[in-house]
């Protein structure tokens, strides 16, 4: 059975910047407190009226295309993790799949928050694995400015809008190896959007009460994440038996750099090997780890071992061992992205 590999990387990113100190024109806090609170300094927003996800992810996936040379009707397969669809039906895939041209894949949404890239990419792996396609798009993307209050503090500080895309094809040696996934439904009430769906469909009600917006407590949640999040990343590296010395990188969800640093030393790993883009980025939700991937493809190389890991609504959460499989440095234009990494950093 061949490995499902990570073979390219693609993003999209709006140009719009909303940095901690335009928040604290909108919401009471304060540039210090979010960045020594989060990590976070600026994300990006989306403005441009008539998009939203579903271009985001058409642009991410067109980079792939592009920088590979391929055709896109070689395409098998689009999965976009999302929770800010465009609209509930039809799904983000179908937009995407019309609008760069996939005309011999299929596809479909997968709802599971900031966990949603990882349990996408797990799905569009077994269809490799198998043998059923030779090329599958995961796509993670949100547009949380969508579903944003501004004026809550605790919860528009934190997320921002991007897109991140994988290509998975079959690979002899390199590709995913090992996942841990869960989830748990009792912590749903921790962080929720309440209406839009068929329990509170838009009413003057709704909106009155401003249920389209997400709400997030944010102890409960950050409590849960750290035990979560660094759970399934050390029970991963364990039953793989790879010591910290053994991981390359750790990829870690971007929702606060005070969890992603309880993860990384229960991994036994030092910052040098995490990647982190929160300070720019924040929390796009399901865009966090294939931005990460795509902000330091040139540093990766074949039969390194990394480590993806996640925490979010629903609760879910996950962790994923993989080898990569390509000489990043060799993508054109890597080597500068990982330029202006070091240097933004
Ligand atoms: O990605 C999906 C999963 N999500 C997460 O993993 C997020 C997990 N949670 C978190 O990251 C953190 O809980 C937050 C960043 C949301 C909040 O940080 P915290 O250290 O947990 O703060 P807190 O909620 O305990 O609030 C501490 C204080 C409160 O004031 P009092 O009650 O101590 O007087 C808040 O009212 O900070 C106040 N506060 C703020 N102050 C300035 C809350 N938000 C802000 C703000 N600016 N934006």
């Amino acid at each position: 059975m061949p490995r499902a590999a990570i073979t390219a990387v693609g993003h999209f990113l709006p140009e719009t910047k909303m940095t901690n100190f335009d928040l604290e024109k909108l919401v009471d806090t304060n540039d210090e407190w979010i960045r020594t609170r989060t990590g976070i300094r600026e994300r990006r927003i989306l403005r441009e009226p008539g998009k939203a996800t579903a271009y985001m992810c058409s642009r991410a996936a067109q980079e792939i295309l592009d920088q590979r040379g391929i055709d896109p009707e070689e395409i098998d397969l689009i999965i976009v993790a999302t929770v800010t669809p465009d609209m509930l039906f039809p799904a983000t895939a179908c937009l995407v799949q019309h609008e760069i041209g996939a005309t011999n894949a299929w596809g479909y949404d997968l709802s599971a928050a900031c966990s949603g890239f990882l349990f996408a990419l797990s799905a569009g792996a077994r269809f490799i694995e198998t043998g059923a396609h030779k090329k599958v798009l995961v796509i993670g993307a949100d547009m949380m400015s969508s579903i944003m209050d501004y004026t809550d503090r605790t919860t528009c500080i934190i997320f921002g809008d991007g897109a991140g895309a994988v290509l998975l094809e079959p690979h002899e040696e390199h590709g995913l190896v090992d996942f841990v996934h869960k989830v748990d439904g009792s912590g749903g009430e921790h962080l929720r959007m309440d209406a839009g769906g068929s329990l509170h469909p838009a009413s003057h009600e709704t909106i009155d009460k401003k249920m389209h917006y997400l709400i997030q407590e944010g102890r409960q949640v950050f409590k849960f994440a750290v035990k979560g999040m660094s759970g399934v990343a050390a029970e991963v590296a364990k039953r793989n038996n790879l010591s910290g010395d053994d991981i390359k990188y750790l990829v870690p969800h971007q929702a606060n750099l005070r969890i992603i640093d309880a993860t990384a030393n229960r991994v036994g790993i030092g910052r040098d090997k995490v990647m982190i883009n929160i300070d720019r980025y924040g929390n796009t939700t399901s865009g966090t780890i294939p931005l990460c991937l795509y902000d330091w493809e040139a540093e990766l190389r074949p039969g390194d071992n990394i480590i993806l890991a996640a925490f979010g609504g629903g609760f879910t959460w996950g962790a994923t061992y993989l080898t990569w499989a390509y000489d990043g440095s060799q993508v054109p234009g890597a080597l500068e992205r990982q330029q202006n990494t070091l240097e933004e950093a």
